[in-house]
């Protein structure tokens, strides 16, 4: 299977393009981040602490999470329960950047992650795709954008979905977030060494996604 690593902040465009790219390749587009928000969602619904591992490894017994492709979105499936639209609230975001720093809630979810890579031609869009998951990925992506940006992105995105926000705040959610999972020890967000480095800033949805069309396509065959 061909593996795609793509990695990278919040809010540097990850999901769109890589999904749009995967569209247009005719590969499945896997959000992981979508996995430590329903782990955020299990939490912060049984009222735990989310930076507190003593409340919230206890619980990762009791969860099964499932990813599912409805054409062709994925669907968050907690314990039998479409959570896709509860994991999107920005107090999922805090929770789930919370339980990924913890190790085990990571140890957790690679299998899960493992396996779909190991059966779909995907994109894999995360924090720790290409430096960790998928070492072997025949092409890590990690794309970015500065912090300003980004927010400004994410509050169109909120403010269009109908979640009345103030910008000002979700800068202060991606500066932490990125703090966060940068400085975090295991597998903090960092590009793995053979990863192409991607700056979105000033390049449109179409650009990006013409590049990365353009990445996948320059693979060698000899490791398709
Ligand atoms: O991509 P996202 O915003 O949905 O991710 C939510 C949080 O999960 C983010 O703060 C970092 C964490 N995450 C991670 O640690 N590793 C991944 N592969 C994906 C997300």
């Amino acid at each position: 299977m061909i593996n795609i690593a793509i990695d990278g902040p919040s809010g540097a465009g990850k999901s769109s393009a890589a999904k749009l790219a995967a569209a247009r390749l005719g590969y499945v587009y896997v959000d992981t981040g979508a996995l430590y928000r329903a782990i955020g969602v299990a939490a912060l619904r049984r009222g735990l602490t989310t930076t507190d591992k003593e409340q919230v490894l206890p619980i990762l017994p009791e969860l099964d999470i499932q990813l599912t492709f409805i054409d062709g979105e994925q669907h968050v499936i907690l314990n039998g329960e479409d959570v896709s639209k509860e994991i999107r609230l920005p107090e999922a975001s805090m929770a789930a950047s919370d339980v990924s720093a913890m190790a085990e809630v990571r140890e957790y979810l690679l299998d899960l992650q493992h396996k779909i890579a190991a059966e779909n031609n995907c994109f894999m869009d995360g924090r720790d795709i290409g430096t960790v998951i998928l070492p072997h990925a025949q092409l890590k992506i990690f794309l970015t954008a500065s912090a300003e940006i980004r927010a400004r992105r994410r509050y169109d995105e909120l403010i269009g979905r109908g979640t009345p926000v103030e910008y000002e705040t979700v800068l202060q959610d991606i500066i932490q977030r990125d703090y966060n999972d940068s400085h975090r020890e295991v597998a903090p967000l960092k590009p793995a060494e053979d990863s192409v480095i991607l700056d979105s800033s000033y390049l449109t949805l179409e650009e990006v996604v013409a590049k990365v069309v353009e990445l996948v396509e320059a693979i060698p065959e000899e490791k398709k």
